[in-house]
């Protein structure tokens, strides 16, 4: 059976045009359990099929595991899809430790380590996953320009950051694309990050469109529905009273995707591929499966337009949100809007 392509839409002003929803491979590797990798294959053979074509990685993924996972895949298909991966993450056998690298020395190791996992000898798009306050912004984006200056990388990303720190980053150099967690759940972009964006031509790439899969509908209360070793057990959101409240909050969700004859995650999806319309930007969520099925029923998404009344019911839910985005969100643009 032929699958109809998704739609195209150009990352960022002279960035590459890739699908307008794309895959994130996070949860193959980490954080959301057990992964059968056949079926994770065919997840991404599923990707291609369906025109999704910008493929999401990190070298903290698995601890570099989800990168040498993808490699294979990258290789049959160089030409056809567009690579991201990040730097700044730094992980131990701590499974709670995170470290924060942005030094240019750093910087310079991980694009290496990167290139090695992934098999490739230039990454389409790299992203610095996160913020360390104590190095000025600057350096970091100046030694990223410099690995695109010899030739090691083709665009730069964001992911975290404020609108006014992706603005003095875009001065030193043009930034394709700014990725932050972006849904019906979790809004906080909208404060300064969406609107520079827009403005400055950066592309915003959601993740965890899904709400980690709360959105799904498929959580009412983690401690009891996720396996021990599942990392949203320690999400604010997905556990006790927050989840029985969270999950509540749903209903319109689920009014409007039983009324369409859709799923749920469809409507979640297709509220914030919307944005692009609401916000004037382009915008390119990548929900991440390990299922064939479900990566194409996220894909179908992309062709559902909400109507205004839709769009209404659904407005008041983030402002309802019980619990932080991350246990620790010291980290995250949020903490440093001010
Ligand atoms: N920049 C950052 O700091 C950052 C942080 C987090 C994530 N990310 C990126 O964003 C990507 C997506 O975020 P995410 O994986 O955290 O969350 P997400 O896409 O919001 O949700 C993923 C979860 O939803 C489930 N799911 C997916 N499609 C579904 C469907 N149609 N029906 C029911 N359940 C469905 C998945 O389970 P199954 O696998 O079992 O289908 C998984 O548990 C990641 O893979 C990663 O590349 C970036």
């Amino acid at each position: 059976m032929s699958i109809d392509k998704i739609a195209t839409v150009r990352l960022g002003t002279d960035g590459p045009l890739v699908g307008v929803q794309g895959f994130g491979a996070m949860g193959i590797s980490d954080f959301y359990g057990d992964t059968d990798e056949a079926a994770a294959r065919d997840t991404l053979d599923a990707a291609l099929e369906a025109g999704v074509t910008l493929i999401d990685t990190a070298d903290m993924y698995g601890k570099g595991a989800n990168e040498e996972f993808l490699a294979p895949f990258v290789a049959a298909h160089r030409d056809e899809i567009t690579l991201a991966t990040k730097f700044a993450i730094e992980r131990t056998d701590d499974p709670h430790y995170r470290g924060i690298r942005n030094d240019p020395a750093y910087i310079r190791s991980a694009v290496e380590g990167s290139l090695r996992r992934l098999g490739v000898d230039v990454i389409d798009l790299y992203y610095m996953h996160r913020r360390d306050p104590a190095v000025p912004l600057a350096e970091s984006v100046g030694a990223m320009a410099e690995l695109v200056e010899h030739g090691l990388v083709k665009h730069l990303g964001l992911s975290e950051v404020t609108g006014a720190e992706l603005r003095e980053a875009h001065a030193v150099h043009p930034i394709t694309a700014l990725q932050s967690e972006w849904s019906l759940f979790s809004r906080d972009v909208e404060h300064s990050a969406v609107g520079a964006a827009a403005e400055l031509g950066v592309a915003f790439v959601p993740y965890s469109p899904l709400g980690r899969g709360f959105l799904t509908g498929a959580f009412a209360d983690a401690t009891k529905d996720l396996p021990g070793g599942d990392f949203r057990q320690f999400q604010p959101r997905f556990s006790g009273d927050n989840a029985r409240r969270n999950a509540a909050l749903l209903e319109p969700v689920r009014t409007i995707a039983e009324a369409r004859g859709v799923t749920p995650a469809q409507i979640a999806l297709a509220w914030v591929q919307q944005r692009a319309e609401v916000h004037g930007l382009a915008v390119v969520p990548i929900p991440g499966t390990r299922k064939r099925a479900r990566l194409l029923e996220n894909a179908a998404a992309t062709r559902i337009t909400l109507t205004a009344d839709e769009l209404a019911l659904l407005e008041p839910i983030a402002a309802q949100v019980a619990g932080d985005r991350y246990p620790d969100m010291s980290s995250t643009s949020a903490a440093r809007e001010g």
